[in-house]
């Protein structure tokens, strides 16, 4: 595909200057989602899980460019979150840790580098609830997001190089429970699990981000395609496999040809029409799930799919290149639409997972 090719390059030069402006122009914030296509602004958060998004992708630079710029920006915005490493109060360990200090550890190998993100991993570990055998979500006790799928990957990581088999039973148990009760028969999956904290019995679905409890949020799927691909890497465990397999069938029967969905595929005539970063999320997710399935049409099909997503976001709908103004890099992200928070904006993670996906291919 030598257009994309193309593209890929000329996104992360533009990627580059847009990061560039953004940590010269405001040192050691740690944005969100813009408002009005701006980084620096006084919107709520919500929760607070997306600190490592911005080292992440300026270690993605750095592996991209090989320039020292990145590599000592890259160090520097990851020691920013290391105290992060003891926070018990978000489930999203994950999405700081995996970023940012993994990426360090992989590309130096440094053991006392290796030391952080195990020391994470073992934290958010923490939040397994016997009663339900769950990872709690930050909303509650009761309380189980689809989202933790993308975060339990680095309590496999830390079971298995500390040999703890505790720890990785309840990161296999989450795993379990996650796809008993959040993911459907046809593949879709549900943002919230309720739970009852005395008995650990499951009482519904629900959710924060999509339209209805029974309903299809975009990214919620897109973050369990991509988790429990990784949750299967991690254990060889076919089910996981399997529902990973589902939930990315479900995304491509489901989403237009371009392969960008709305935030809810369930909801009548949204008033926005996408989500991109629940299509970046899904690139990259399809990307891996294309190496881990076993079957070789199906493997076609994933990374295809992921390319004509990418093709599609480096295309001038989704790129802002042509946005003067615009600080982002990937426009038509949305965060959370009911409290009006990052609405048709860009958002950090899907810069985040539209620079991985892109390095992957
Ligand atoms: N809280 C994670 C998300 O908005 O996807």
């Amino acid at each position: 595909m030598p257009d994309l090719t193309s593209k890929i390059n000329v996104t992360f030069d533009f990627a580059g200057r847009q990061l560039r402006r953004l940590i010269e122009t405001y040192p050691d914030y740690l944005p969100m989602y813009t408002v009005n296509g701006k980084w620096k602004h006084g919107g709520e958060s919500w929760t607070n899980w997306c600190e490592g998004f911005l080292g992440g992708q300026l270690w993605l630079m750095y592996q991209h460019t090989g320039e020292s710029y990145w590599r000592e920006k890259a160090e520097h915005y990851s020691r920013l979150i290391a105290h992060r490493k003891d926070d018990r109060d978000v489930h999203d360990l994950g999405f700081l840790f995996w970023s940012t200090w993994k990426r360090w550890y992989d590309m130096t190998g440094d053991p006392a580098v290796n030391d952080v993100v195990v020391h994470a991993g073992r934290t958010l570990s923490l939040r397994f609830k016997e009663k339900g055998q769950y990872l709690r979500s930050f909303v509650s006790d009761e309380s189980l997001f689809i989202d933790i799928m993308m975060n339990v990957g680095i309590i496999f990581y830390a079971a298995q190089h500390t040999d703890d088999a505790a720890m990785l039973r309840k990161a296999t148990q989450h795993c379990q429970t996650t796809r008993k009760y959040l993911v459907r028969g046809d593949g879709s999956t549900s943002h919230e699990g309720i739970f009852d904290t005395e008995t650990g019995a499951f009482l519904r679905q629900s959710t924060h981000q999509g339209w209805r409890a029974d309903s299809s949020w975009a990214r919620g799927l897109a973050w369990a395609l991509y988790g429990f691909g990784t949750a299967y890497s991690f254990t060889h465990d076919a089910r996981l496999l399997q529902t990973a397999e589902a939930c990315a069938n479900f995304y491509i029967e489901r989403t237009p040809a371009p392969g960008v969905p709305p935030n809810d595929w369930d909801e009548p005539d949204p008033a926005r029409p996408y989500e991109s970063s629940a299509a970046a999320i899904a690139a990259s997710g399809l990307l891996d799930l294309a190496k881990l399935t076993g079957n070789p049409a199906r493997a076609r099909l994933y990374r295809d799919y992921a390319l004509r997503i990418l093709d599609t976001l480096t295309g001038p709908e989704f790129l802002a290149i042509e946005t003067p103004g615009w600080e982002g890099i990937l426009k038509h992200g949305m965060y959370h639409e009911r409290k009006g928070l990052g609405v048709d904006e860009s958002v950090m993670w899907g810069e985040h997972f539209f620079l991985e996906a892109l390095s992957k291919v």
